[in-house]
């Protein structure tokens, strides 16, 4: 995977380039948005503050989520504020931090900004966590360790046997693992469980399909959970008590939640493959692993953005690569309708290649167009 130092902000993007200018969404990376309708609270529930820590029915909640203690879990906006609450509790000015790039912009921009040494590790070619290459830039003020699975954009897991090296490595340094499971369908597998190196980050936004609640959190040890409710405290006092509580009706029913994760993503991936196999003179497909969205390489040697701007003034979004680190190719998202997604496929594909240059013509009429009245170019 080719990583670029030609990046562009997501948040453009999404809320500059690409805002009311699409019909068609295969760019966010969440399962088609529940609707408030789906949901209930308690008609008399009281619009108090919560808790610094989220409210308890949340977090046992949360906790049940991996077979682990409610002490250890932080309610927080999305799981982008935890990741940030994490950074922003244990990093100081100095401090090292390794990230596996392409992934998450932020944990590479925030991390900068704090003054942190960041370090990026690459993937290996086919795309597993490089544990060798992150220990051969671990130095001795190596703090944190990020990693990303199922990773967004690659829609790879980590597998066991590196998720236990970059633990070692971890733990070798006396640093942390933050692990972002963002997009993990089970997690009473994560490894923060008994850990006191890892913490482990997650929301409602995209399996369950509600990244309006902007309810997610993280599950650590007691010094980082300690370290981060400070903050969070400091910067938002609580969640919405009204966001926490529907909160709990999704959790309360997430084994339809997953069934109709699961049912969509397999109807939306049956046609991505399709569209591949198509096109396989232009893209090249990674098959992802529980991902609600694929990595597609783009081999026509255009730059995703050129593509992906050409392809929003057909009214679909995508996602450029270069948003998330990387310059060969755009994830595209296949949690969606049939419908819609069949018709996103319908207008990408004429515009898959890049249009060829024309050659300014050396006739008579000087490159220009004979047949169109003067000044139309
Ligand atoms: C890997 C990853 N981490 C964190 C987030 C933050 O999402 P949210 O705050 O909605 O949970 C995202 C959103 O796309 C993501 O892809």
């Amino acid at each position: 995977m080719t990583t670029t130092t030609g990046e562009y902000p997501m948040q453009k993007w999404v809320f500059e380039d690409a805002a009311g200018r699409f019909d068609i969404d295969l760019g966010d990376s969440n399962m088609l948005p529940g609707r408030l309708d789906q949901l209930s609270v308690p008609p008399g529930l009281e619009l108090d503050y919560g808790h610094d820590r989220g409210i308890g029915a949340l977090r046992d909640r949360v906790a049940d989520l991996y077979g682990g203690d409610s002490a250890s879990v932080l309610i927080t906006q999305g799981a982008q504020q935890a990741l940030y609450l994490v950074y922003a509790s244990l990093l100081s000015p100095g401090a090292q931090v390794i990230v596996y790039r392409p992934g998450w912009q932020q944990s590479w921009d925030i991390t900068a900004d704090l003054g942190c040494r960041v370090d990026c590790a690459p993937y290996r070619d086919d795309l597993t966590f490089d544990v060798e290459a992150a220990a051969a830039l671990a130095g001795p003020g190596l703090r944190l360790i990020v990693a990303n699975s199922p990773c967004n954009p690659t829609g790879r897991r980590i597998a066991d046997s590196d998720l236990k090296g970059l633990l070692a490595l971890a733990e070798r340094h006396d640093a942390y693992l933050l692990l972002d499971e963002e997009y993990a369908l089970d997690l009473r597998d994560s490894p923060t469980v008994g850990s006191d190196r890892v913490i482990s980050v997650s929301s409602l936004s995209k399996v369950y399909g509600f990244p309006g609640l902007r309810v997610g959190w993280l599950y650590g040890p007691p010094e980082v959970v300690e370290g981060c409710a400070r903050r969070k405290f400091l910067s938002t006092i609580a969640n919405s008590v009204l966001c926490e509580t529907l909160a709990c009706d999704v959790l309360d029913h997430r084994d339809h939640y997953l069934r109709r994760y699961t049912e969509i993503t397999r109807q939306g991936l049956d046609l991505v493959r399709e569209f591949a196999r198509r096109n396989a003179d232009a893209v090249e497909l990674v098959e992802p692993e529980d991902t609600p969205f694929a990595w597609l390489r783009l081999t026509t040697g255009e730059q995703p953005l050129a593509l992906c701007r050409r392809v929003l003034d057909a009214g679909v979004l995508l996602m450029p690569g270069e948003t998330l680190g990387a310059s060969d190719g755009f994830r595209i998202c296949f949690a969606r309708d049939p419908g819609a997604m069949t018709e996103g496929l319908r207008r990408l594909e004429p515009l898959l290649r890049p249009t060829p240059q024309v050659p300014p013509s050396t006739g008579p009429h000087g490159g220009r167009n004979s047949n169109l009245p003067n000044g139309v170019l």
